[in-house]
């Protein structure tokens, strides 16, 4: 059994961040979001990945390398543009040479892992099984409709939906996929549908069946998901002071600082993380706050935030919340005259002012 990570696209949704950066890079708890992809596969038994990637294939190979430092085998496969999700698994044909085949889409965090996901695969005799998950708000997803275990049709956005049943982005296959996404054509958006060749197997009388997930998921693809998934990854953090913590601070609940930090005259309430060469000085980090290495915080207060390696935070006055913040980015409070504030943003930026 093989792993098929898909870390291409666009990422149009995560602007301006992924201007510059593959989204699964982002940090959840100050680990990038992909990481935690490879380390459920390989926790699932599975060693040979294949990782789809696209325009940002320097900063993931860059990030993941041969992957030996998670203990598996990666194999990059380049997606000249990011035509789908079923155009990534046609690409990856030569690579799986015939063997079934767990797909991850490498912007989704599944809490509890695929083990149990990918040890029923391995036990039936299925064609394909897909991970799917109960919704409240199903037309917003792709979803299954099911009977008997067996899924039966798979819709897009639908206005009504069959069921509650959402497909998160974890897929497992037979070589048979290969005929699917290879039959398909292209959807109305341009892209081949991995919906569509799911569809051309049920169709087809290949056996596809349902894992429904009961633990916590999350496509992050938007802001608000990531701030999500860094709540419920920190919900789990463990305390561990690993920088220095002067006698003027507090640290409050579920902490974990870095070597090289330096908490100085602050108050650092977790759940948090901070990261390695972290200065916090005359600050409040509140709860559900990740600060990656080498970032600055002074006289300001950040809760509810991700803030990215290398940016500065000083003096801003009130609080920050809600955010997310790129690399090596500078926030501070000028004492200028004209008062005013003064921005460089990049295209797609947002900035709520007081
Ligand atoms: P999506 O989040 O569906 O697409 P996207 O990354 O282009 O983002 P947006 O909708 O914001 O523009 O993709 C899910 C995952 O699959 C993500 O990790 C990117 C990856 N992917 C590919 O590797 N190749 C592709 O052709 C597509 C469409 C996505």
């Amino acid at each position: 059994m093989k792993a098929l990570i898909l870390s291409g696209g666009k990422g149009t949704r995560l602007r301006p961040i992924t201007h510059t950066s593959a989204k699964q890079l982002v940090p959840v708890a100050n680990k990038p979001i992909l990481f935690y992809a490879i380390e459920a596969i390989r926790d699932a038994g599975i060693s040979d990945i294949g990782i789809i990637v696209g325009d940002t294939h320097e900063e993931i190979r860059a990030a993941v390398g041969d992957g030996y430092q998670f203990g598996v085998s990666v194999t990059y496969i380049q997606q000249d543009a990011p035509l789908g999700l079923a155009h990534a698994v046609k690409i990856a044909e030569e690579f799986m040479a015939g063997d079934s085949f767990v797909m991850f889409l490498g912007d989704n965090l599944i809490k509890d892992g695929i083990k149990p996901f990918v040890a029923e695969y391995e036990q039936t005799d299925a064609n394909s099984q897909i991970l799917l998950a109960h919704v409240p708000n199903a037309r917003e997803f792709g979803v299954a409709e099911i009977e008997g275990g067996r899924v039966v049709r798979l819709v897009e956005k639908p206005q009504n939906p069959p069921s509650d049943l959402a497909l998160v982005g974890v897929y497992m296959f037979d070589h048979n996929v290969f005929e699917a996404v290879n039959s398909i054509a292209p959807s109305a958006r341009g892209e081949l549908e991995i919906t569509d060749a799911i569809q051309y197997l049920i169709d087809k009388g290949f056996r596809v069946e349902s894992h429904i997930v009961t633990g916590w998921w999350k496509d992050t693809g938007k802001l608000d998901d990531m701030l999500e998934a860094n709540r419920m990854i920190l919900d789990g953090l463990q305390t561990d002071i690993g920088g220095q913590v002067d006698e003027q601070s507090t640290i409050e609940g579920r902490v974990v600082t870095a070597k090289g930090s330096q908490i100085i005259n602050s108050c650092v309430r977790g759940p948090a993380i901070i990261g390695e060469d972290c200065v916090i000085e005359n600050s409040f980090i509140g709860p559900y706050t990740a600060v990656n290495d080498r970032s600055i915080v002074r006289g300001s207060e950040i809760e509810h935030s991700i803030i990215l390696e290398d940016s500065r935070v000083l003096d801003i006055g009130s609080r920050l919340a809600d955010s997310l913040i790129g690399k090596n980015a500078n926030i501070s409070r000028n004492h200028k005259t004209p008062r005013a504030y003064r921005m460089m943003l990049g295209d797609n930026s947002e900035v709520s002012v007081l």
